[in-house]
């Protein structure tokens, strides 16, 4: 079987860690062409824009899309690409899978949680206004279709995985109206799911929750702030934004990217860690059915680190990104 799908480098390290994650992916035997399309600050100069229309039409024809970190300019110039790319192809869906590395060293052992966060409304619809002076109001919109929709991803994910356990993480004690709308919407939904445990919990106990014994939960669904908040405390439980990955998924497109930014301070010394990118491209192999090179492409890069022999700066190491690459690639091989 061979694959077209839409690669979207990004700036800073981006163009470094979306070429070692291709390197492996391709030694993983899995026959992708890519289709290189400008964006981010690049695009800016060639284009005059830091998404063009052609890189969303390029995401709409091959529906799969491997994506670097993007700049956003704070303050000025552009807005965040990553929201708009979110918003023109509806990916409602912001996916963490969140699991311990073998020789990543953190507080907790074994954790194994996945994040479902929805992507397109809540306090990130972005409509804010000052009604007077001193005074501005943020409208939060909880709509039922969003709240049914990622209930219904989110269960069928934790169903085809093979997992256990759903958790809603919701405040309805307090936003009586929206959060109890995302309740009614779980319970509705989560009745066509009985062979799956259910529960429905308080942020507040959530937190306190996964940073005493993370093990007390499997996956867990909730709105846009609380999954921007909690996917990286999660994140934390694991070694940090540097080792996790991530997608935007909708019902039509998948766009597969690292949690980490565009790091300028170590652009272009070849020195990036492309460990959470080539998470997300196990994220992107598993999506397409690739499942036997995902656990290939993830026994090798936990081998290596777990080894601990070649690795980058960020994880105490010394090995440059083509380095620590390269060892992955010959554990791949070696591995059969
Ligand atoms: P950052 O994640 O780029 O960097 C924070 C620190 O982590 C830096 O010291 C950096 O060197 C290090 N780091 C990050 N990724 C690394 C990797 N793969 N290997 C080794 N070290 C790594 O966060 P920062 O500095 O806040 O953001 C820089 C730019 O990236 C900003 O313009 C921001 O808007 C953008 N950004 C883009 C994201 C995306 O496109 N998904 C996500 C987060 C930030």
């Amino acid at each position: 079987m061979s694959y077209e799908f839409t690669l979207i480098e990004g700036d800073g390290i981006g163009p470094e860690v979306t070429a070692a994650t291709i390197r492996v992916l391709d030694a993983a035997g899995v026959d992708i062409r890519w289709q290189s399309m400008p964006t981010g600050a690049a695009a800016v100069a060639s284009h005059g824009s830091p998404l063009p229309d052609e890189t969303l039409r390029s995401v709409e024809r091959t529906r799969v899309a491997l994506k670097g970190p993007i700049t956003t300019p704070v303050g000025h110039g552009f807005t965040s690409v990553n929201v708009a790319i979110r918003q023109a192809l509806d990916l409602y869906v912001s996916l963490r899978p969140v699991k311990s590395i073998p020789g990543v060293p953190t507080r907790h052992e074994a954790v194994d949680l996945v994040v479902f966060r929805e992507n397109t409304e809540g306090l990130y619809s972005g409509r804010e206004h000052s009604p007077v002076a001193g005074v501005v109001e943020t409208l939060r919109v909880i709509t039922e279709r969003a709240c049914t929709r990622i209930t219904r991803w989110a269960n069928d994910y934790v169903r085809n995985e093979g997992r256990k356990k759903l958790t809603l993480v919701h405040k309805a004690s307090i936003m009586k109206l929206s959060d109890g709308l995302f309740l009614d919407a779980f319970n509705a939904v989560t009745d066509d799911y009985p062979f799956l445990t259910h529960e429905a919990r308080l942020i507040d106990d959530v937190v306190r929750g996964l940073v005493i014994d993370p093990s007390d939960f499997d996956c867990m669904v909730m709105e846009n702030l609380y999954g921007d908040v909690l996917s990286d405390l999660c994140a934390g439980l694991v070694g940090g934004l540097g080792v996790v990955p991530g997608a935007n998924i909708g019902d039509r497109y998948a766009v597969f990217e690292a949690v980490h930014g565009s790091a300028p301070d170590i652009a272009g010394r070849g020195i990036a860690n492309p460990t959470a990118l080539l998470q997300s491209g196990v994220l992107l192999l598993r999506h397409i059915g690739e499942r036997s090179a995902a656990a290939a492409v993830e026994r090798a890069l936990f081998t290596v680190l777990e080894r601990g022999e070649v690795r980058t700066g960020d994880l105490g190491g010394r090995a440059n990104t083509a380095k620590f690459t390269d060892a992955i690639i010959a554990t791949l091989h070696a591995q059969g």
